[in-house]
């Protein structure tokens, strides 16, 4: 059985950058499942579909026309739309909130998570998402839950936007990360939650390194268990 690790946790807690830069240290492939739902995002926005439309969004699916699949180009993921690279498109506001609204999809999540489990059955992977430990791979080797307090998630997204010239005042993010929380979890299919078994990394009072080196310690542990 190949080696995996699988990391969920709510919007902001850095589980993409984080694990981007443990994978790389473990020589593993990532694979970002977030990507794949905005890629299903951008189809029905390509397609002039209302994302709000479950039925239509699900037949788009049905009918093959949301074809999701992802390769690697020097350990970077490329995410593939029927064909075509969309790592520039998928990472538009309007795309996150696409994937957002698809990603609530019986049939949407059903055929994402079987494209992942595929992948994840050929070789040693570290997958991140928000149902990973939990659906996608529930017998993943190390399950984590990489979370912080609201509070610091709403802060580090302050600066985030401070650096591309956005000044938004912090009780409007902490509004809208405390909203993506709820949405996150309590949607009726899939929803965000700790799984039994993982281990929960609190990355408050980590600076990047601090976090980095906490997954790579349960890593180690579980590798000793
Ligand atoms: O992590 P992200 O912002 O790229 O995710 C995009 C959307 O997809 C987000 O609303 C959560 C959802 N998502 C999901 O439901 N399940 C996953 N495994 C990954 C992401």
């Amino acid at each position: 059985m190949p080696l995996s690790i699988a990391i969920d946790g709510p919007v902001g807690a850095g589980k993409s950058t984080i694990s981007d830069a443990v994978a790389r240290k473990l020589n593993m492939i990532h694979l970002d499942t977030g990507a794949m739902y905005r890629a299903v995002g951008l189809c029905a926005m390509d397609n002039g579909i209302d994302i709000r439309d479950e039925e239509k969004v699900t037949q788009m699916c049905r009918e093959g026309k949301a074809l999701v699949d992802v390769l690697y180009a020097d350990g970077t993921q490329i995410t593939l739309l029927n064909g075509e690279d969309v790592n520039g498109r998928i990472r538009t506001q309007e795309a996150g909130e696409a994937a957002s609204a698809v990603s609530r999809y019986r049939y949407v999540r059903e055929m994402l998570v079987r494209r992942q489990q595929e992948i994840a059955r050929k070789q040693d992977i570290l997958i991140d998402g928000r149902d990973i430990c939990t659906v996608v791979l529930p017998d993943a080797t190390v399950k984590i839950y990489l979370t912080a307090t609201a509070e610091e998630r709403a802060r580090r997204r302050q600066l985030q936007l401070a650096e591309k010239g956005q000044q938004i005042p912090f009780e409007e993010i902490l509004a809208e990360v405390n909203a993506r929380d709820w949405q996150d979890m309590h949607r009726e299919v899939d929803p965000l939650r700790i799984a039994p078994g993982a281990v929960v990394v609190d990355t408050s009072d980590l600076d990047f390194d601090g976090s980095v080196q906490a997954v790579l310690r349960c890593v180690e542990e579980a590798g000793r268990s």
